[in-house]
């Protein structure tokens, strides 16, 4: 996607083997700044701090983490080490499990010599299979937007949850994928925008909705319910960072909420996700999926600029106020309209799910 006329991508190598760039997404949405990871060390720290954030894009940051780390130490002890340290950064998008493992594998049957090579050709390879597996997602999703257009005959009011955009991935993003291509398209298309505390990234929802030129009104999180029942929100979509092969779905925490606002109200809830975010593993989606704990300090302290516009934070809540954190939730596949994959659309239930399962796992 541009920002200005520049076409970028969330992250980046600019040769065969580096130097590795992403977007610091903890600037944004009031500076655009890139930032050189140089070390396996800093990818991680990259992804810890929610630099680089969203279940593909951390995938594919994690990949080229692996390839620096192999720059260093190839061994067969530097590679079960790496491994272990960069999955360790964020436990709940299986898409860093799921990448890391993939490149392991290939690793795994060469010679120490020849693996910093062929990591980052692979992590190259991973890059530039998101970008395809993204479109492809907006291509199976543009006919539920065009559709209610045609019906409606009027613009599409679209409710997403969290950033499930082109800076989640490596490019075009999961559930504003099909958003874009319906705005390319011509079919038009307003989108409610949740602030989605307590990281608010409602707000790089905005800015990347903004940069596009699609129509869009930032809400606060509780708004939503309110929204559907006044019949203001056509369609629900969000993205993922798990889906058991039950198809229930967990994502950024308030999700489930608008599933449940969404379901009492008739409103369609979607889920975009690449095949990778699927864990065929997970049994029961409550007690198998690692739900990750953040710091208190995410939702005590605000940060912005102020009237000077210059960045800052502010303490909300007293320092004595207990607080909790848990940043993702579970939606039940019995709330989801259906799952729009880069195979195409699917009914979240097993039996539907089945044929998009790789024969191994
Ligand atoms: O904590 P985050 O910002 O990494 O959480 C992101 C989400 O929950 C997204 O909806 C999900 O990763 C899908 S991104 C295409």
């Amino acid at each position: 996607m541009k920002v200005g006329n520049r076409a970028y991508r969330s992250v980046w190598a600019e040769g065969p083997r580096g130097p590795l760039h992403v977007i610091d997404q903890t600037r944004l949405p009031h500076a655009f700044e890139t930032r050189h990871l140089d070390s396996p060390e800093a990818v991680a720290e990259a992804i810890r701090a929610m630099r680089v954030r969203g279940a593909p894009l951390i995938g594919v940051t994690g990949a080229f983490g692996l390839a620096l780390a192999m720059d260093r130490d190839p061994s067969n002890a530097g590679l079960a080490a790496s491994v272990k340290r960069l999955a360790q950064t964020r436990p709940t998008a299986v898409n860093l499990a799921w990448a890391l493992e993939r490149v392991r594998a290939k690793l795994e049957r060469l010679g120490p010599a020849e693996r910093a090579a062929a990591a980052w050709a692979e992590a190259h390879a991973l890059a530039d299979e998101d970008v395809a597996i993204n479109a492809a997602i907006g291509r199976h999703g543009l006919p539920l937007l065009r559709g209610l257009h045609q019906r409606l005959k009027r613009p599409v009011n679209v409710l997403t949850h969290c950033n499930a955009g082109w800076i989640a991935t490596v490019d075009w993003g999961t559930a504003l994928s099909p958003i874009y291509q319906a705005h390319d398209a011509g079919v038009p298309v307003h989108v409610w925008v949740d602030e989605t505390r307590p990281r608010n990234q409602g707000l790089l929802t905005a800015w990347e909705l903004a940069s596009h030129g699609v129509a869009h009104t930032l809400i606060a999180d509780n708004a939503g319910g309110h929204l559907m029942q006044q019949g203001r929100v056509d369609l629900v979509i969000v993205g993922a960072d798990r889906v058991t092969r039950r198809g229930d779905v967990c994502n950024k925490i308030g999700t489930y909420l608008k599933a449940l606002a969404a379901r009492d109200n008739g409103v369609p809830f979607y889920v975009a996700v690449p095949t990778p975010t699927f864990d065929w593993l997970a049994n029961d989606a409550l007690a198998d999926i690692p739900i990750e704990e953040r710091s208190g300090e995410e939702v005590r302290v605000v940060r912005g600029l102020d009237d000077a516009g210059r960045p800052g934070s502010i303490a909300i809540a007293s320092d004595v106020t207990p607080v909790a954190n848990p940043a993702f939730d579970v939606t039940p596949a019995a709330l989801v309209t259906g799952i729009v994959t880069e195979r195409g659309l699917f009914e979240a239930n097993e039996a539907r799910l089945a044929s998009l399962r790789p024969s191994r796992s």
